[in-house]
């Protein structure tokens, strides 16, 4: 029995040294030491010795057991400390690497300019909307006192999707789209996107920006207009800017004007940005046309109203003295980190 107990003590010892993880170190705990395991095994066989045998050997077994214990738990130990180890080996930050670049993101100008514009609008009470970029030849046109055989469609080359539909050439479609579901008084901008079929060149883009304008209630005259324009010019380019309304012709407004501001180039002597004139056309505009008012179910007779369409595609360029427009929808990283 003492030769039996060696042999089971050495191989349990030998397992324990052998072990590489936690796991095994489980399975030999239950192998030996276990309810069932081999040492416990042993004390069972006790009956078979004579009483002064036994407290001996039982002494034996337990010494026997303590060791298996004892290897057991300083294995178990050097097992836990050599994970932990290893995971800190593993997950090591070396702190003099160079940190990740982050490039923070800037507005592009025209929304610069347009924040701006916004600002200014809202302080003088008007409402910000929004209409669709594919509109009805009814919005765009019909409504707006252009008839399909009207000259006036030639003054802006409409991209034709067919089925009556098309991409907006103006955001006075906006106008009809307001003027149809709000009750007087009315005062508010749509900025957006707008589509024409011109040739691309310096100063021209077959996608560009307006921001249109309306103001409806009772009394509204030529005045309020002009008071509205000349306010809005001056806090976007300064108190010292002249502003010109030059009479003009739009089939959605009776009269119409458009308006123009000191060159901010040369500041009025002529250069080639305003070519020669000193000035720089901003926006179109104009006292809304009966018709226009009459198509919306207002009536004519109690209410009138101004109308205006400012280019942002300009007011951007003058600003920043963006010398092509084309810079603006290229979205060249080195042009766009300037702002
Ligand atoms: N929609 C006109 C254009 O695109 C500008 C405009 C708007 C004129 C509102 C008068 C009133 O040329």
């Amino acid at each position: 029995m003492k030769q039996l107990l060696e042999t089971i003590k050495s191989a349990a010892l030998e397992a324990i040294k052998n072990s590489s993880n936690l796991k095994e170190t489980d399975e030999i705990r239950v192998k030996y030491l276990g309810k069932k395991g081999e040492l416990t095994a042993i004390l069972k066989q006790m009956g078979s010795l004579t009483p002064e045998e036994r407290p001996k050997m039982g002494q034996l077994v337990n010494e026997a057991k303590a060791l298996v214990e004892e290897q057991l738990a300083n294995k178990n130990a050097e097992l836990k400390d050599a994970e932990i180890a290893g995971k800190l080996k593993a997950e090591t930050l070396d702190i003099t690497m160079p940190a990740k670049k982050t490039t923070v993101g800037k507005l592009h100008p025209l929304n610069k300019v347009l924040d701006d514009m916004i600002d200014i609008f809202q302080s003088m009470g008007f409402d910000i909307v929004d209409g669709p970029e594919v509109e009805t030849d009814h919005y765009n046109f019909e409504s707006l006192n252009v008839p399909a055989d009207h000259p006036a469609r030639d003054m802006q080359d409409t991209f034709y999707l067919g089925e009556g539909l098309l991409l907006r050439t103006q955001t006075s479609a906006a106008q009809i789209r307001t003027m149809e579901n709000t009750k007087p008084p009315i005062r508010i901008i749509c900025p957006g996107r707008v589509f024409r079929a011109d040739e691309v060149d310096a100063t021209h883009s077959p996608v560009f920006h307006q921001i249109e304008g309306l103001v409806v209630d009772k009394g509204i005259t030529m005045c309020d207009l002009k008071g509205v324009l000349e306010q809005f010019a001056h806090e976007i380019y300064g108190k010292d800017t002249a502003v010109k309304f030059r009479p003009s012709f739009f089939p959605f407004t009776e009269p119409s004007v458009e308006v123009d501001v000191t060159c901010s180039e040369c500041g009025g002597k002529g250069c080639r940005v305003c070519k020669g004139s000193g000035w720089i056309e901003i926006l179109g505009a104009g006292m809304v046309h009966p018709n226009v008012l009459r198509n919306c179910g207002i009536d004519p007779e109690v209410y009138s109203g101004f109308a205006f369409g400012i280019g942002l595609d300009r007011l951007t360029t003058t600003r920043y003295k963006i010398s092509d427009i084309r810079l603006l929808f290229e979205n060249d990283k080195r042009f766009l980190e300037q702002f």
